[in-house]
């Protein structure tokens, strides 16, 4: 057994979130978390949502809302739609908490004392017309590094190195193409070249466990060779106070300084709530914990590069040396599990070209399995993929409906129609134990791969094994068994069948959890067999130490019941009635009229 820290992406509170979004952060973290439950490993699953930073006031504005209210709008809209897709967080919580500011003000102080947070003077861009600073994100111009025209203020998409937006050649406003006006003005920078050379080490020790995917890992090494210091404060109203500047509201801690905290933040957030407030001590302080972060590529530089450069200040371990805090050594990542993006056809999804397809309609028209599914099977793993309707049906259709649908459906109608229970097994035949052992043997081939993350193969050879008991239904015919005198072998052929039904569930039920809820009752189970996330409303910690919320809603679980990832026999005598279909075919017609919406 081992301690399992899923630390999943944040999703920022400026709107719903698409398909693309869940494809990269949400789905791949909850297989992967499920599975580890059932191999036995202790799994601590947190997230939340990011609610500092200039995207969120921009669309505050752009809606008439304060920021508060903005945020409030949005988090309640995510926490519906990632419970509705079934992410079993241990805690889904936010970044506006009273835990949250505490446990980020400690990681600053203790940053700066040990020498990593550099108080210097920059020039911050001020839009001429309006007066308000203009961040980094909102300025265009061309990289100095490649050359690529549309390079922001903040990083190249191109080349994807992090900019400062004063090298930007030709800046321009992304708002409303003005030329912005640079200022002197005071910040905290992040020491990241005294932090080189401890984050060099640990992913020269990364990469040799030859788990990272290579891509992520050679960007995450590139982008050390451009290492400079970073600013973690900014010039604007929103966000958390900086320790020590209190004086000074105008200047707030850096959206991403705060994000990756967050990860901590829910861990101890987590372990308050329980009651027991040390215990997230025991993912975040052992060494032998592994911690696995999710999220979509353009998160990479966040993950294996600022927020382990914040956990070597915090522990003291950088050329400066130092002293922990008190929340004593953090663990830094195992693994940065990045996936590449969902593109919606051949072009990015996105929000103000209308080019979206959000996770609430496509759960209320589609369900959350169908999603997980595609998103398993032809997700952006290690290279871009393309979503369309018309893969997306064919999938669904031909797949999960005819593959692993109709298996759950022939076995169970047989069984009601000729038993109503779940007969005894006689004498296996050699077509008998072929089947069972081809199925469990699944159980290896498919939970290396999941731990792999490598959830297209995973789900390529579940699917791959449904096929072979589709087969042997086929083969030994029992359909055909009309005759008294073949009861015992129709008994045993369809005996055989649930056994292998019941095993092929679990084996897609890190994918397909409300699904395989269904098909456990179908065969006569008790009770659900996969636990599923719940919303609960929670009152605030500390009230007064964040932004102002006496209550919200969290996303939990209990998830202690997760069954064991092998085979379970089936129980003579359960009761098996005409089943109802699991999954649903989709009319052709609604790649049309989804193209048209
Ligand atoms: N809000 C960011 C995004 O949506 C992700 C933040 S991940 C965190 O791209 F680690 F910083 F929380
Ligand atoms: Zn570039």
């Amino acid at each position: 057994m081992t301690r399992v820290l899923s630390a999943v992406a944040w999703p920022y509170t400026n709107g719903p979130r698409h398909i693309g979004h869940v494809a990269g952060f949400g789905v791949p973290s909850d297989v992967f978390s499920r599975f580890m439950r059932m191999a036995g490993h202790d799994v601590l699953m947190v997230s939340g949502t990011d609610e500092h930073g200039t995207p969120i006031l921009v669309l505050a504005d752009n809606e008439g809302l304060p920021p508060r209210e903005l945020v409030d709008k949005y988090n309640q809209v995510i926490v519906d739609d990632l419970c509705g897709l079934g992410l079993s967080y241990d805690l889904f919580t936010r970044t506006t908490t009273g835990n949250h500011y505490a446990v980020v003000q400690e990681m600053f102080e203790t940053c700066r004392q040990n020498g990593y947070m550099v108080e210097e003077t920059t020039k911050t861009a001020i839009s001429p017309s309006t007066g308000r600073t203009l961040p980094d994100r909102y300025i265009e111009g061309t990289c100095p590094i490649c050359g690529y025209k549309e390079a922001r203020g903040d990083q190249c998409d191109n080349c994807g190195n992090q900019l400062d937006a004063t090298d930007l050649i030709d800046p321009r406003s992304k708002i409303n193409g003005e030329t912005p006006e640079f200022r002197d003005t005071q910040h905290f920078f992040l020491d990241l070249p005294a932090l080189a050379e401890a984050l060099g080490e640990w992913l020269d020790q990364r990469e040799a466990t030859g788990l990272w995917r290579p891509n992520v890992i050679r960007f995450s090494q590139n982008i050390l060779k451009e290492i400079r210091p970073r600013a973690m404060t900014r010039d604007i109203d929103w966000g958390i106070p900086v320790p020590g500047w209190e004086d000074q509201p105008t200047k707030r801690l850096y959206v991403w300084f705060d994000a990756v905290i967050g990860y901590l933040s829910a861990s101890i957030e987590w372990a308050r709530r329980l009651g027991e407030p040390d215990k997230w001590r025991e993912w975040w302080n052992d060494a032998d914990a592994e911690s696995y972060y999710f999220m979509g590529k353009d998160n990479i530089v966040f993950h294996s590069q600022i927020w382990p450069a914040e956990l070597l200040a915090y522990n003291g371990a950088g050329d400066k040396g130092g002293e922990p805090g008190t929340f004593g050594v953090l663990n830094l990542p195992t693994e940065v599990v990045s996936s590449e993006f969902l593109t919606f056809g051949d072009s990015q999804f996105s929000t103000s070209r209308g080019n979206v397809i959000y996770v609430g309609d496509f759960l209320a028209r589609y369900g959350a399995d169908a999603l997980r599914y595609y998103i398993c099977a032809a997700g952006p793993e290690t290279s871009d993929a393309a979503f369309t309707w018309a893969d997306f049906v064919t999938r669904n259709n031909s797949e999960l409906v005819a593959g692993w649908g109709n298996l759950v459906n022939r076995t169970a109608t047989m069984i009601a129609k000729n038993f109503g229970e779940i007969p005894v097994a006689g004498p296996l035949e050699e077509v008998d134990e072929q089947v069972l052992g081809t199925v469990r043997d699944g159980f290896a081939g498919v939970g290396d791969l999941i731990e792999k993350h490598r959830l297209r193969a995973a789900i390529a050879e579940a699917m791959r094994v449904v096929g072979e008991v589709n087969k042997y239904l086929t083969v030994t015919e029992p359909y055909k068994m009309k005759d008294e005198s073949q009861r015992e072998r129709l008994g045993t052929v369809l005996h055989v069948a649930a056994q292998c039904v019941s095993d092929c569930n679990t084996l897609l039920s890190p994918f397909l959890p409300h699904a395989a809820n269904k098909v456990h009752t179908t065969l006569g189970g008790e009770g659900e067999l996969m636990p599923m996330p719940r919303i609960e409303q929670v009152e605030e910690l500390e009230p007064d130490n964040g932004a102002g919320h006496t209550s919200y809603s969290v996303i939990t679980g209990d998830y202690a019941g997760t069954p064991a990832w092998e085979s379970r026999p089936i129980l003579v005598g359960s009761k098996v009635d005409k089943p109802t279909p699991v999954f649903t075919k989709l009319d052709p017609s609604i790649i049309e009229e989804e193209l048209s919406r």
